[in-house]
């Protein structure tokens, strides 16, 4: 099963990608993190990609195109795959599905989560992660059980994203309308978009995920 999960920043794409990714056995595929991942590492495409990036600007089709391209290649992909983040403009949706014809595999959903940009501002400025094994929490909506310890690994160090600041976010939203909000027509004719409310608790918008799939 493969599945696409779009929404504005700050909408819950990475957090339903994690519950999915356990639920069902697939493998999420985050590019916003891979590329996170390139800008800590200090690699040559991370330091390409630092000041889009911080800046709250898209990356090249090219370079994410390429990005992906390799990774659907990795074994561990072939129990199926949640594309998170991606694609986010029409060329990107498009290589999609080229590269996914030529595999010979195709998309079985793909879910738009609807949050009103109003309410984007407080979940992304209240977001961080454990330094130590990078399971995220929220200040208001997913706190720690205990406070100031990760649930999964004990660790006390957390940290936050550098693109996680007010003007970046509103940067962000603004691309998001302008670049990526055309790919919802892309699926909706292709006949493969379901919406779904992410205003709701996240446990409910998982229900509603489970629900679609089964
Ligand atoms: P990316 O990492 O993809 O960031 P984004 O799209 O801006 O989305 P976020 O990760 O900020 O939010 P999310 O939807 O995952 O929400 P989350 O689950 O964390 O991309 C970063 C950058 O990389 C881009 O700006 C661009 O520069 C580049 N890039 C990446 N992909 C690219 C591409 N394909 N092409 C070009 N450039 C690319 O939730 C947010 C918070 O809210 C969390 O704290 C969570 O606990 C909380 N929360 C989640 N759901 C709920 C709920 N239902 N109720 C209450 N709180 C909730
Ligand atoms: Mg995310």
């Amino acid at each position: 099963m493969n599945i696409i999960i779009l929404g504005v920043p700050g909408s819950g794409k990475g957090t339903q990608s994690k519950i999915l990714e356990k639920k069902f056995s697939l493998k999420q595929l985050s590019t916003g993190e891979m590329l996170r991942n390139e800008v800590t590492s200090g690699s040559a495409l991370g330091n390409r990609v630092r000041k889009r990036i911080h800046s709250g600007r898209l990356v090249s089709d090219e370079i994410i195109i390429n990005i992906i391209s390799k990774r659907l290649d990795e074994k561990k992909m072939s129990k199926g795959v949640i594309f998170d983040g991606f694609p986010r403009t029409v060329p990107q949706a498009e290589a999609l599905t080229d590269l996914l014809v030529e595999k010979s595999l195709f998309i079985d959903y793909v879910f738009e989560l609807i949050v009103d940009d109003d309410s984007i501002i407080e979940r992304v400025i209240g977001r961080y992660s454990c330094k130590e094994c990078g399971i995220g929490y929220h200040e208001k909506f997913e706190k720690p059980k205990l406070e100031g310890t990760c649930d999964k690994c004990g660790n006390h160090d957390f940290v936050r994203r550098n693109d996680d600041t007010e003007d970046t976010v509103r940067d962000r939203l603004k691309q998001y309308h302008h670049q990526t909000a055309p790919i919802i027509a892309y699926y909706s004719d292709a006949g493969l978009l379901t919406r779904v409310n992410g205003m709701t608790g996240i446990n409910e918008v998982t229900d509603k995920f489970n629900e679609i799939i089964q």
